[in-house]
């Protein structure tokens, strides 16, 4: 349903449950960075309103998150760590080149997001599924929701304001990408590692 080409080993999550501090860790800064692209965009691209209203309650949403990982954090007794560079992303956006149009960067910018949040929700629900924690596991499955609704949204965003079939050859070769990049990953305790 989510379009990947490459599924995340689920030997990912042992990795993972060794350190839960720290994907904790990771995970809040993923929604603090969800949720400065969505303010991000609104900067950007101001005069596409409905992608603004989306964005407004995107930003509203995506904080939530961080404070409900927060929350986990402290409830641990742990204090949240500092920022972590998330090198899938790094790679991610390589893929379009600079420049063009400004739809043409919307539309880059879109699939960036959408898959972003496709490949977020994917982890998501391994974690859900394979945690030990089933206090964190559950908390993971509602988390998984919201990020399958944010992905179909911005890959709905970029059909609507991009040519749909050009949109949609764009996506398919950044999904294959996205796969050449995961199979080097899943080895450490990030949500996107
Ligand atoms: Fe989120
Ligand atoms: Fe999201």
């Amino acid at each position: 349903m989510l379009g990947l080409k490459l599924p995340t080993d689920p030997r990912w999550v042992n990795i993972v449950e060794k350190n839960i501090e720290e994907i904790l860790t990771d995970h809040a800064f993923c929604e603090q960075k969800a949720t400065s692209t969505a303010i991000s965009l609104i900067v950007s691209f101001p005069e596409y309103t409905e992608l603004v209203e989306e964005m407004i309650a995107l930003v509203k949403e995506e904080i939530s998150h961080f404070k409900m990982v927060h929350d986990k954090i402290v409830d641990r007794g742990w204090v949240l760590g500092r920022d972590r560079k998330d090198q899938y992303v790094v790679e991610l956006v390589k893929f379009f080149p600079k420049g063009g149009s400004r739809t043409t960067q919307l539309v880059h910018r879109l699939l960036y997001a959408a898959l972003i949040e496709a490949r977020s929700c994917e982890r998501f629900r391994l974690l859900s599924e394979e945690l030990q924690d089933k206090e964190l596991a559950e908390f993971y499955r509602k988390l998984m929701v919201s990020e399958a609704n944010h992905y179909t949204m911005f890959l709905g965003f970029a059909r609507q304001y991009g040519k749909k079939q050009e949109v949609d050859a764009k996506w398919q070769q950044l999904l294959d990408y996205e796969a050449q990049i995961m199979a080097k990953l899943g080895t450490s305790e990030t949500i996107h590692g």
